[in-house]
């Protein structure tokens, strides 16, 4: 049998949390056979209903869950991390940009990113996904020297799957058959969730592998319905529940985290929000989200795709709001 890992879950009473933790202690997301510590941070006064779910994770009886240890006190939960989720902020309510959390939220990741430094173990592999996402992972792996910056990502997996589950529907197959679908940018209503070099696999018909916008043959439903509704899907959702969305982030928190840890497959991307080495001429330094492979726990941008005007321009917008908030983060933290 394998030894356990140390998974930190931060904002561990919260909604998001509440979805993830049953996948990460059944083994869907580390592997059926790896154990798990759990180590569940949040704030002091969520305690008590943190004990609630504690309970609960000990009712599930699952095997690969191993100790569970819900704390308040960053230097516990981080002590010998090998993943962490963060996830622990306040979310948005109806009508605001995800930036505007920014204020609210920036100081947590910087704590988290000093206590990263000191006592989770350098190859931790960190995942942020409380907003905004990018900057926020941003700002922990700046407060994190020691810890190679490539273990830090920003999530844009659940932008991935709503625009993958998107062009399914609109080709009416099922979602698996669809593949590379790729998310650009900042997880905001600037990304660019692009479906130039998606394929969707029509075997079934007879027709092979073939290009989703040949397959959907209409550009403008790509280049600006598609990409309209993937950029305002969080928005829609927190209107329809008055919360944000939590079982589907939940799930693209462990898609992400389950192929950082196991690869992907030949010829599959996966987007990840990573700090920027200058591919595609994107500023470096910023966190954005690129189209990755990942094997042995390491992602690789992919290279050499033909970036259209259309693109271009879209590329641009995003990467310009993500040094803006850069700037806001940078003077929100100033001593
Ligand atoms: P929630 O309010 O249900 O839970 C947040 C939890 O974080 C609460 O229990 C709170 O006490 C805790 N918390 C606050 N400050 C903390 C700190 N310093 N340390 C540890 N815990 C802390 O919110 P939620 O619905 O779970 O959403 C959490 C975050 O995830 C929000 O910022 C939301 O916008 C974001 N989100 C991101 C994506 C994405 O795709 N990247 C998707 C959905 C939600
Ligand atoms: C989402 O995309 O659903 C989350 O980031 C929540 C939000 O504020 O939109």
């Amino acid at each position: 049998m394998m030894e356990p890992i140390n998974v930190v879950v931060t904002g561990a009473a919260g909604q998001i949390a509440y979805s993830l933790l049953y996948q990460l202690a059944v083994g869907s997301v580390f592997g059926p056979e790896q154990p798990v510590n759990l180590r569940l941070l949040d704030i002091k006064l969520m305690m008590d209903v943190l004990q609630g779910v504690v309970m609960e994770l000990e009712d599930l009886a699952l095997p690969l869950l191993r100790e569970i240890l819900p704390t308040a006190d960053a230097a516990v939960a981080f002590k010998d991390a090998d993943a962490a989720f963060l996830i622990g902020s306040m979310p948005r309510k109806q009508g605001m940009e995800r930036k505007d959390l920014l204020t609210a939220n920036v100081n947590i990741f910087k704590d988290q990113g000093e206590a990263l430094d000191k006592f989770a173990r350098k190859d931790v592999k960190v995942l942020v996904v409380g907003n905004p996402a990018n900057t926020n992972a941003l700002i922990c792996s700046h407060y994190a020297p020691s810890i190679p910056k490539e273990n830090f990502s920003a999530m844009t997996r659940l932008d991935q799957n709503r625009a993958q589950a998107l062009v399914a529907s609109r080709l009416g197959v099922q979602v698996d058959q669809i593949k590379n679908v790729i998310i650009w940018g900042n997880h905001s209503s600037t990304q660019y969730p692009d479906a130039t070099y998606a394929t969707v696999n029509l075997s079934k018909t007879g027709e092979g592998v073939i290009s989703v916008p040949q397959a959907v043959n209409d550009n403008e439903w790509l280049n600006d319905e598609f990409v309209s509704t993937i950029q305002k899907r969080g928005a829609s959702v927190i209107a329809a529940r008055k919360m944000s969305s939590a079982m589907s982030a939940a799930k693209a928190a462990g898609d992400h985290m389950r192929d950082w840890f196991t690869g992907t497959k030949d010829g599959q991307w996966v987007s990840m929000g990573v700090v920027s080495d200058g591919s595609y001429g994107i500023p470096k330094g910023i966190v954005f989200s690129f189209p990755v492979t990942i094997k042995n726990k390491k992602f690789s941008i992919v290279q050499g795709l033909e970036i259209n005007d259309f693109s271009r321009s879209k590329l641009n917008i995003t990467a310009e709001e993500l040094m803006e908030e850069s700037e806001e983060a940078r003077q929100v933290l100033k001593p």
